[in-house]
């Protein structure tokens, strides 16, 4: 089977295409054909070596999230032919990515479509950033008739957190760029506010916020425009770090969150997907053999949406 490689650290170019064999299930795994998968900030550390935490020595693979279907199981709990997607999550000896033709993964990481259900490729864009959407929104607390603010809300985290927030009746507004303005707008965000203009500074001192999702951005940034005792959920660890003293200060509550790999999340928003709550907003879509040309362009700006891998085969349920 193919698998997208890098044999050493370094700039986007170090990523190929090589024959691997394909793996061997042991029992309670399943077999995932690949469909799509989606890049994220940490691919791009792992991948530069900025972050060694991927496993010792090479090749390495790149990729995290993925969307595809069943080939063959050593699991009584899924069969062959289920519509699933799954994040590999931190797995600091492993080595392995998503960019590869056959993924083998523990049947307790997958999410499941509803039976007979196949999406599009396209949805594979939302997996990571859906999960950490859905992450940070439990972490705010957020309910019914709330405001929530999303900062970052044009990328893969944010316009997933604008259509959850929204499922969960809460009223949002979004901070994004200038090309993401309209795209946060169609997808529920009452208020929309672009990074790069001064209007911002009224946003930030207008302390109206019950939650704040950060996706981008310093956190402490925004802390003045949570409540007194609003909670702000940052998904950078960095950022969570720096933010806490003013946090402190401002009797803010800060938490940092990691998206994991719940299979119940998983499935959960495989259902709000099968039922049209959740969909792909797409900026950018690469074939697999464009990954490289992916992870040059990620974080230059510009960003109306996720960016979607696709991995150039047809998979069908059987
Ligand atoms: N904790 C976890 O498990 C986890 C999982 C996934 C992602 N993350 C993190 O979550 C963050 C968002 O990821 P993503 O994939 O959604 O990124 P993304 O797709 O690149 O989106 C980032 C968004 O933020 C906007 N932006 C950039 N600078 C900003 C600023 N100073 N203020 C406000 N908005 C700004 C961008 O707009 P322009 O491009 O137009 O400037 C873009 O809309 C990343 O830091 C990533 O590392 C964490």
């Amino acid at each position: 089977m193919w698998a997208i490689q890098y044999h050493r650290y370094g700039d986007p170019s170090v990523l190929q295409r090589d024959e691997v064999c394909l793996p061997s299930l042991r029992p309670g795994e399943v077999l995932i054909e690949t469909v799509s998968s989606g890049v994220s900030d940490i691919d791009l550390m792992y991948r530069s070596g900025r972050l060694r935490m991927h496993g010792v020595g090479f090749p390495k693979q790149p990729g995290f999230d993925v969307l595809g279907v069943i080939r063959d199981t050593r699991s009584v709990a899924v069969q062959p032919g289920r519509w699933v997607w799954s994040v590999l999550g931190l797995e600091p000896s492993r080595r392995r990515g998503t960019a590869v033709e056959y993924l083998r993964v523990d049947s307790s990481r997958i999410g499941l479509f509803p039976d007979g259900y196949a999406p599009e490729a396209d949805i594979g864009a939302l997996t990571l950033g859906a999960l950490t959407a859905l992450k940070s929104l439990r972490a705010a607390r957020v309910v019914a008739g709330q405001r929530i603010l999303v900062v970052g809300a044009a990328g893969a985290v944010g316009t997933a957190a604008i259509q959850l927030a929204r499922f969960f009746d809460a009223n949002v507004d979004a901070v994004a760029g200038p090309a993401g303005q309209d795209l946060c707008r169609h997808l529920g965000a009452s208020g929309v506010f672009d990074h790069t203009t001064v209007s911002v500074d009224a946003v930030q001192a207008s302390g109206a916020y019950d939650a704040i999702v950060v996706a981008a951005g310093r956190g402490k940034d925004w802390l003045g425009a949570a409540r007194p005792g609003g909670r702000i959920v940052l998904t950078r660890a960095d950022s969570w770090i720096k933010t806490i003293p003013s946090a402190t200060r401002g009797r803010h509550r800060v938490l940092g969150i990691a998206a994991g790999h719940s299979a119940a999340n998983l499935t959960w928003l495989a259902q709000r997907v099968a039922e049209g709550q959740l969909t792909p907003a797409i900026g950018k879509s690469y074939d697999i053999d464009d990954l490289a040309r992916a992870h040059h362009e990620y974080g230059h700006g510009g960003t109306a949406g996720a960016r979607l891998i696709r991995h150039n085969h047809q998979a069908g349920p059987n």
